[in-house]
C-alpha cells in the first residue's frame, strides 16, 4: 500500500531531470502518473518505463508549451490517459516543465522573454485553470520555482523574473481553493543535476564554488526535491499551503564557519 495509492497525478516536464524524479517518487507510492513532455519523446518514454519496472503506471502525454494549442492538445491527451486506465479526475499537479535563459539585463531580447513567460509563467497558469475541474477536493498543486528569486543572479534576469511570478500564485490560488482541502505550494530548487545545469556543473571551479556556499556542502540530485514534492503532494502535506520552500540545501544562507 502507498500513500498515493488510487490517486492520479500530472508532472508537466516528467521526461527528465527533476520531473522525471518526481513522476517516479509519486508513482512509487501509488499513483497513476501522467508523464507530460515537450519534444523528447523518447526520454518520456524511458520515466515511463522506469515507472514500469518498479511496478507502478504510467502514461506519457505530450504538449508543446509556447506552441498554439498546447494546453487543448494536453488535456485531451490527459483525459484519454486517465480514463483508459479507469480514472476520472486529477488529484496532484506539478508544473515542474520550465526553459532556463542566461542573460543580463543588457543581453535580454524580447523573443528570449516571451518565450521564458510563455513555457515558465503563461502555460502553468493555463495549465492550473484547464486542472481546475478535473482536481478532486483534497488535492494538490506543486509548482516549481527556482531559488534565483531570493539569490541575486543578474545573469539569469529573464528566468529569475519568471520563476518569481510563478510562485506569485501560491497564496492566492490557495485562498481560493483551500476550502475544497487543495493546497497550492511553491518549491524553490537550487542548482539540481539536470540537462538544464550540465553545462555549468562540468566546470569543476563552479562546481566547488557553489558546494562552499551551501550549508550542506553539496550540490542538489533530482531526488532532493523530488522528495519535498512528494511530501506536499501526499496527505502529510495537507496542513501546508500558500507557501514557498527552499528545497537548495541551504545555499548562500550566509557565512559558513570555517572548519
Ligand atoms: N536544474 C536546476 O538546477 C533547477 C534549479 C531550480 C529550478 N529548476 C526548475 O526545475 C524544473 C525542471 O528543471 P530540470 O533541471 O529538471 O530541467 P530539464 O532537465 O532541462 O528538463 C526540462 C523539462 O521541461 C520540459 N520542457 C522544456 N521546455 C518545454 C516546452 N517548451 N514545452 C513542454 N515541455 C518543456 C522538458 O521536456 P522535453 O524532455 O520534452 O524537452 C523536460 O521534461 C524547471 O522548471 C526548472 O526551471 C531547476
Amino acid at each position: 500500500m502507498g500513500e498515493l495509492d488510487g490517486k492520479a497525478a500530472l508532472v508537466t516536464g516528467g521526461s527528465r531531470g527533476i520531473g522525471r524524479a518526481v513522476a517516479r517518487r509519486l508513482a512509487a507510492e501509488g499513483a497513476l502518473v501522467a508523464v507530460h513532455y515537450g519534444a523528447n519523446r523518447a526520454a518520456a518514454a524511458e520515466t515511463v518505463a522506469l515507472i514500469a519496472e518498479a511496478g507502478g503506471v504510467a502514461f506519457a502525454v505530450r504538449a508543446g508549451f509556447g506552441e498554439s494549442g498546447a494546453v487543448d492538445r494536453l488535456f485531451e491527451e490527459l483525459t484519454a490517459g486517465l480514463a483508459e486506465h479507469g480514472a476520472d479526475g486529477l488529484d496532484i499537479l506539478v508544473n515542474n516543465a520550465g526553459v532556463h535563459s542566461a542573460s543580463s539585463i543588457g543581453q535580454l531580447t524580447e523573443e528570449e522573454l516571451e518565450r521564458l513567460l510563455a513555457v515558465n509563467v503563461r502555460t502553468p497558469i493555463f495549465v492550473i485553470q484547464r486542472a481546475l475541474p478535473l482536481l478532486r477536493d483534497g488535492g494538490r498543486i506543486v509548482n516549481v520555482g527556482s531559488a534565483a528569486t531570493r539569490i541575486a543572479s543578474p545573469l539569469q534576469i529573464g528566468y529569475t523574473v519568471t520563476k518569481a511570478a510563478l510562485a506569485a500564485l501560491g497564496p492566492s490560488l490557495a485562498n481560493e481553493f483551500g476550502r475544497r482541502g487543495i493546497t497550492v505550494n511553491t518549491v524553490e530548487p537550487g542548482v539540481v543535476l539536470t540537462d538544464m545545469t550540465a553545462g555549468w556543473t562540468g566546470a569543476p571551479e563552479a562546481v566547488a564554488g557553489l558546494e562552499s556556499i551551501t550549508a550542506l556542502g553539496r550540490i542538489g540530485e533530482p531526488e532532493d526535491v523530488a522528495d519535498v514534492v512528494g511530501f506536499l503532494a501526499g496527505p502529510r502535506g495537507r496542513w501546508v499551503t500558500g507557501q514557498t520552500l527552499d528545497v537548495s540545501g541551504g545555499t548562500y544562507l550566509g557565512p559558513i564557519p570555517a572548519g
